[in-house]
């Protein structure tokens, strides 16, 4: 990345008038839409320079006809997976997905049945549940452990749960929102549960490359031959270089078996099309991204770093750095005004438009969700936005 490119240095782009969902899809969440919106998790900052390059490239060849996803666009996600986290992945492992969770969505068509428990870990990513119950399989949560703000496997529970006929696990990792990598230790020992229990895990690792060291992003298929044949892991480029508009992903099935079946059912589906404008910037990134990663990271650090020394503590919110994402676990329970009040004071004295916590499951009523994907500037006048809010709340409850 040149210098004048690094994100501390990125004006504010305009986003407003594209139909993105952050800015010009506030309304329909928030009522209004005044908010500076630090909710939908993408970035407000343009992607790598060699993405936007290879883009124009494509889009200025004129002709758009159909497309295949052509070797070397497995081989760039191979190679970055191989040189950036040790991931040996052979190109016969690795299956076409239009997004994350659409792929998650057809894992759960393919390999379970109506009524089927499938366990996931809250609080959560919405869809996870939505993904589940839209599917008339049965919903069975594992709420993780809260301490201080640090979160944890319940173990005793998931094997409690496994052992009551679950078929199916979607694991976050790293977890959105509560900001954990989970280790090889705590995956080993989740691994082995759902070998024991015969519980298929399919891991959600869109997160994986916005990790910040000494935290490592381990993935779980990667822990031993065993936990491969157990999992479907779906990963894409979209989180990494801000290109989620490009609806795009990918997965890495090694069992041949449970790979077979997932071909079979996308090509049912008619899902096994590729987008170009997709398939050239899904290429360019993990072919070229890595130095522009590292800068990103530098900067979306030092983003949680300011927002976690300006408000831990502030009016008693809590707040702790996240190991990885750009998203920010804000807790506001000791402030004990009950959830609806925080948000009216948020929207309407702060106008700042963050995520509901209950949104991410019953454990995350207290809590709010912040995206620090954006330029410094944003990041400050969020803070001041909740500083704000807190103030005001505080006259009121005077
Ligand atoms: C954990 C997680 N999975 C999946 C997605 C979305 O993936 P996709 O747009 O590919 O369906 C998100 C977006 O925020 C996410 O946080």
């Amino acid at each position: 990345m040149h210098s004048e490119q690094q994100p501390e240095n990125t004006d504010v782009i305009v986003r407003r008038g594209t139909d993105c969902e952050k800015w010009d899809g506030m309304a329909q969440v928030f009522g209004r839409d005044d908010l500076l919106p630090m909710w939908v998790a993408d970035m407000d900052l343009p992607a790598p320079p060699q993405v936007v390059d290879a883009l124009k490239n494509r889009a200025e060849h004129q002709v758009y006809g159909y497309t295949f996803r052509p070797d070397s666009y497995y081989q760039a996600f191979i190679d970055w997976n191989r040189q950036r986290h040790h991931w040996q992945i052979s190109p016969e492992c690795l299956s076409d997905a239009p997004g994350v969770i659409p792929a998650m969505a057809l894992c759960i068509h393919t390999y379970t049945a109506p009524g089927d428990q499938i366990l996931i870990q809250t609080p959560v990513y919405r869809p996870f549940f939505d993904v589940v119950t839209d599917n008339k399989r049965k919903l069975v949560t594992s709420p993780l452990v809260e301490d201080q703000g640090y979160y944890q496997m319940d173990y005793d529970d998931i094997a409690q749960k496994f052992a009551q006929g679950v078929r199916m696990m979607i694991l976050c990792n790293p977890h959105n929102p509560v900001g954990r990598v989970w280790t090889a230790d705590e995956l080993k020992r989740l691994g082995e549960l759902c070998l024991a229990y015969d519980v298929k895990i399919i891991t959600d690792e869109i997160w994986a490359d916005l990790v910040y060291p000494p935290h490592r992003y381990q993935p779980m298929a990667a822990i031993n031959r065993d936990l491969a044949n157990q999992t479907i892991a779906l990963l894409a480029p979209s989180k990494t270089f801000n290109i989620a508009g490009l609806h795009n992903s990918i997965a890495v099935i090694h069992n041949k078996d449970w790979k077979k079946q997932y071909d079979q059912a996308l090509k049912r589906a008619h899902l096994d099309f590729a987008n170009i404008f997709s398939v050239v910037a899904f290429t360019a990134a993990y072919r070229f991204g890595g130095e522009w990663l590292d800068q990103l990271l530098g900067h979306l650090k030092s983003n949680c770093h300011q927002v976690t020394a300006a408000l831990d503590g502030y009016g008693g919110i809590r707040i702790r750095p996240p190991e990885g994402t750009y998203l920010l676990w804000l807790d506001f329970r000791s402030l004990g005004l009950g959830q609806d009040l925080i948000i009216k004071a948020l929207v309407e004295h702060g106008k700042l438009g963050l995520s509901d916590g209950r949104s991410f499951g019953r454990e995350g009523d207290g809590y709010m969700r912040m995206n620090v994907g954006c330029p410094r500037s944003m990041v400050t006048e969020g803070i001041a936005r909740i500083k704000e809010s807190i103030a005001y709340l505080t006259e009121k409850a005077e």
